[in-house]
């Protein structure tokens, strides 16, 4: 059976980090169809919009979808919807990509390169599962009026409103003690629910979800003392899951634990278990073009599609394993670089780990 894939390498470095991962793809010999199209600020220079329709009707037809980055600062005076970054919106939403997975690992070779001391992280490899389609990050209503109440009535205020229903909260629930099964089966569900109801509800629902799961141990935990564990003592973690903004922040923090987000891959998943995939950085302007950004995060990407979509997991085995040979050999593109380590470019690098996977380094 061939799958599908739709690669949608976007703008800023996205095109030259996809370049890579789907050059490690294609060494794979898989029948992998791929098919590309353009998305976020390449798509608004070509169609007018970030997310055009032919676009969008590919990622929904795709068994996975292989993303890059959107989001060039030349973008920024644009009106909101026609930004690149609504690219990425249109796509969790329209796919329903509700649970977001990131794993935090600290790879030897990278010990150090991290900002933390190397007992801290030598050997991390934490999950951090976000819920991505909820939260305050969609809530309605939301807007700017003129204040009828609060300390200054009568004045200009804007307001956002977080909220989560049950089944939102138990879908992504069933997806974090699953996942912790089949690691060291422990749950740290962070919230805030000291403060708010969103949250208290949130920790009763997932108390309940967690009765179907007795060999799952779960910790409740609020989102300020995460923050503060997750550079105490990051080894204490193993599922982190929570709500769509504290994951958001808790993920960029987890991500500089292992010394450069350009290793960091992602997965967001949707209920029928179709995929987006994409590193956890942005276009990273200002390293576009210039042959220096580090693929691996997208490389690393590929393998999870391989593995959570595709149902190829020993191919996904034969990417890390080469990223982690790579890494062994010295390869280095600059934003992990260090003395006494060769460095590379971003071609260089997804050239190294095709080498690696066929033999021929
Ligand atoms: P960023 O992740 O693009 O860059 C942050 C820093 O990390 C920069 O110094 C950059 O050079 C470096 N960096 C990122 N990826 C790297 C890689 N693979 N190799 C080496 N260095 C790397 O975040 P920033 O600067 O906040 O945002 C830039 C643009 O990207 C914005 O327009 C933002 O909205 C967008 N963005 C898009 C995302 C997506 O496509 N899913 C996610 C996050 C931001
Ligand atoms: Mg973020």
């Amino acid at each position: 059976m061939t799958h599908k894939i739709a690669v949608l390498p976007g703008d800023g470095i996205g095109t030259e980090i996809v370049a890579e991962a789907v050059k490690v793809l294609n060494v794979l010999e898989l029948p992998l169809e791929m098919e590309t199209a353009p998305v976020g600020g390449a798509a608004y220079e070509v169609a007018g919009h970030p997310l055009p329709e032919s676009t969008l009707k590919l990622a929904q037809d795709s068994d996975a979808i292989l993303f890059g980055a959107v989001g060039d600062w030349k973008y920024d005076t644009l009106e909101r919807r026609l930004r690149p970054e609504q690219a990425i919106l249109g796509l969790r939403k329209a796919l329903g990509l509700f649970a977001n997975f990131r794993p935090a690992i600290c790879y030897e070779q990278l010990v150090g390169a991290s900002s933390l001391k190397p007992e801290l992280i030598a050997g991390l490899d934490i999950l951090i599962i976000r819920e991505l389609t909820g939260d305050i990050y969609f809530g309605q209503p939301r807007g700017r009026r003129v204040a009828t109440d609060g300390h200054f009535p009568g004045a200009e205020e804007a307001f956002d409103t977080m909220r989560y229903s049950r089944p939102e909260i138990e879908r992504i629930a069933h997806v974090a003690f699953q996942a912790a099964r089949k690691r060291s089966k422990k749950v740290t569900s962070v919230d805030k629910a000291n403060v708010l109801e969103t949250f208290q509800f949130w920790k009763d629902v997932v108390t309940e979800v967690h009765q179907q799961y007795p060999d799952v141990e779960l910790e409740h935990m609020y989102v300020d003392n995460a923050a503060m564990q997750l550079v105490k003592a990051p080894k204490k973690f193993d599922v982190l899951f929570t709500g769509n903004m504290f994951g958001d922040i808790l993920s960029d923090e987890a991500a500089m634990l292992t010394g450069s987000i350009g290793m960091l891959p992602s997965a967001s998943l949707n209920a029928n278990g179709q995929g987006l995939y994409e590193p956890s950085h942005g276009s990273a302007p200002d390293i576009a073009g210039k042959g220096v950004a580090n693929p691996l995060a997208t490389i690393l990407s590929a393998a999870m599609m391989l593995r959570f979509s595709l149902n190829q997991p020993e191919a996904a085995d034969r990417i890390e394993s080469a990223v982690r040979a790579v890494l062994a050999a010295g390869l280095r593109t600059p934003d992990i670089w260090s003395e006494g380590t060769t460095r590379v470019g971003t071609r260089e690098m997804g050239d190294a780990v095709v080498a690696a996977i066929t033999g021929k380094g």
